[in-house]
């Protein structure tokens, strides 16, 4: 089939380079020329593992075009995929400016039949707007399908290639036979294409997202709650994630949830609610949990540091707002540096992968380390923000002799309490109630080296 995909960010990115390495002859546009032009020479703009060998592959037997030219784009395509950016607006409403502007294109340059299909994340009744949208100046007949994308960064071609779920708002017997021929390749192991009108289609991507943001705060609190009371998070977690009816996934506490989907997400739901006369009271929670999740590990600083934090030097282990991605939008770690510098750090930040994207948001605010290690020389505590698999087991003799004073805040929970304590350490991680918690213990004085506090 011939595709167009407009928009090649981490969505449009993948979604073309996977769409073409099933045998479809794939143009991605978009309008930032330098990206563009980097991806025309195999230069990926992001990280995502896999990605770059199905672009390099695909580019190379010309299944896979990058242009600048949406209009050319359109022309060629049976199939059009808007996977544009969709920012919250002030409000916290989806800012629709680029996909309504997407579909303009779409109506003045279309040359035959096509099925417009909404891949970005559009609060219900977009596609309506969409619809209006190509309508003004087509010629032909068209036909607008909601297709959310669940992929997840750090895993999003695998997610692609395999989904658990095609969703798809389709209501034309043309759109529907087209894109279950287009999806029939992903799905052969058996997993559904859900078809469904338009208007659930929509829904069913906020939903999705607000559950797991829903989760992820839920959890945080049972955290903090296990603090105060002695209990450990970790037990709490494995006890409820094996009963069949909640599962184990996204019950981790954590610094708080962030990237480019469950903060925006959840926002424009919880306005577009609001726009239909409906509050969504838990969804409100949830976001003002995470909000306040985000400066955890700050007051775990603060607190192992007794509230003296100016001039101090810390060691910031991952900038990422999850492993195996260099996306740092609504990352946690940058609200910790924030208050970091507010009061008065200094910060030294690794990451292994988002340097470059770090050194793009941050510039000469903080340092930073190439190497892991080389952050915590001279450093006065380290915190963890990101989980990443080389910070699981780290030589904590180097660290330990790194550090001016043995301190370890997790924020993702990725050491054992006990052992960190036997090593000498003082350890803070969020939701083990046998550590101290910032709000049961006011700052203490200087404590030797291996205690309790
Ligand atoms: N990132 C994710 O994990 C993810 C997952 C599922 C859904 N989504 C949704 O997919 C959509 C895209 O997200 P993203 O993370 O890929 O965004 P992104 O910001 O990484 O990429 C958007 C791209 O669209 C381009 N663009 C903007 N206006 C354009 C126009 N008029 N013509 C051509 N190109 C244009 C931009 O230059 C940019 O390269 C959003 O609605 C998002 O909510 C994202």
């Amino acid at each position: 089939m011939n595709i167009a995909v407009i928009g090649s960010g981490y969505v449009g990115l993948v979604v073309g380079a996977c769409l073409a390495e099933t045998g479809n002859t794939v143009v991605c546009a978009d309008i930032d020329a330098a990206k563009v032009e980097k991806l025309q020479r195999n230069e990926l703009p992001i990280y995502e593992p896999g990605l770059d060998t199905y672009v390099t592959r695909n580019q190379r037997v010309g299944r896979l075009k990058f242009t600048t030219d949406v209009a050319a784009a359109v022309a060629e395509a049976e199939v059009v995929f808007i996977a544009v950016g969709t920012p919250p607006d002030e409000d916290g409403s989806a800012d629709l400016r680029h996909v309504l502007e997407v579909a303009d294109q779409i109506g003045r340059h279309m040359a035959r039949e096509t099925v417009v299909v909404t891949k970005s994340t559009v609060p219900v009744g977009t596609a309506a707007q969409v619809a209006v949208a190509v309508g003004k100046h087509a010629r032909f007949a068209f036909h607008v399908v909601s297709n959310p994308e669940f992929l997840k960064e750090g895993a999003a071609v695998d997610d692609f290639m395999y989904p658990d779920r095609v969703v798809l708002g389709a209501e034309t017997d043309h759109s529907r036979s087209v894109m279950a021929e287009l999806y029939a390749p992903f799905v052969r192991t058996g997993r559904p294409i859900i078809f469904m009108d338009i208007a659930s289609a929509e829904v069913t991507k906020y939903a999705a997202n607000a559950m797991l943001a829903t989760r992820i705060s839920f959890m945080n609190q049972m955290a903090e709650f296990c603090e105060h009371v002695g209990a450990n998070v970790d037990h709490v977690r494995k006890g409820i994630g094996s009963d069949e009816r909640i599962g184990p996934s996204f019950l981790f506490p954590g610094p708080g949830y962030g990237g480019s989907c469950f903060p925006k997400d959840v926002k424009a739901l919880v306005w577009s609610a609001r726009q239909n006369g409906i509050t969504l009271s838990i969804l409100e929670a949830v976001e003002n949990t995470n909000d306040r999740q985000k400066h955890r590990v700050f007051d775990k600083l603060s607190l192992a540091l007794h509230g003296k934090l100016t001039g101090r030097r810390i060691a910031v282990g991952g900038l990422a707002f999850k492993a195996n991605t260099d996306d740092m939008r609504e990352s946690p770690a940058l609200t910790l540096v924030d208050d970091l510098l507010e009061a008065g750090a200094h910060v030294v930040a690794h990451d292994p992968v988002a340097l470059a994207e770090a050194k793009r948001r941050l510039g000469t605010r903080v340092s930073y380390a190439d190497q892991a290690y080389d952050a915590v020389r001279g450093a006065d505590a380290l915190a963890i923000m990101t989980d990443w698999n080389e910070y699981r087991h780290p030589d904590f003799a180097v660290i330990k002799q790194s550090l001016t004073q043995p301190i370890v805040v997790d924020g993702r929970n990725l050491y054992d309490s006990e052992k960190m304590l036997k090593l000498g350490f003082r350890y803070f991680s969020i939701g083990r109630g046998s550590e101290p918690t910032v709000t049961t213990l006011k700052p203490t004085p200087a404590t030797p080296v291996g205690t309790r506090v």
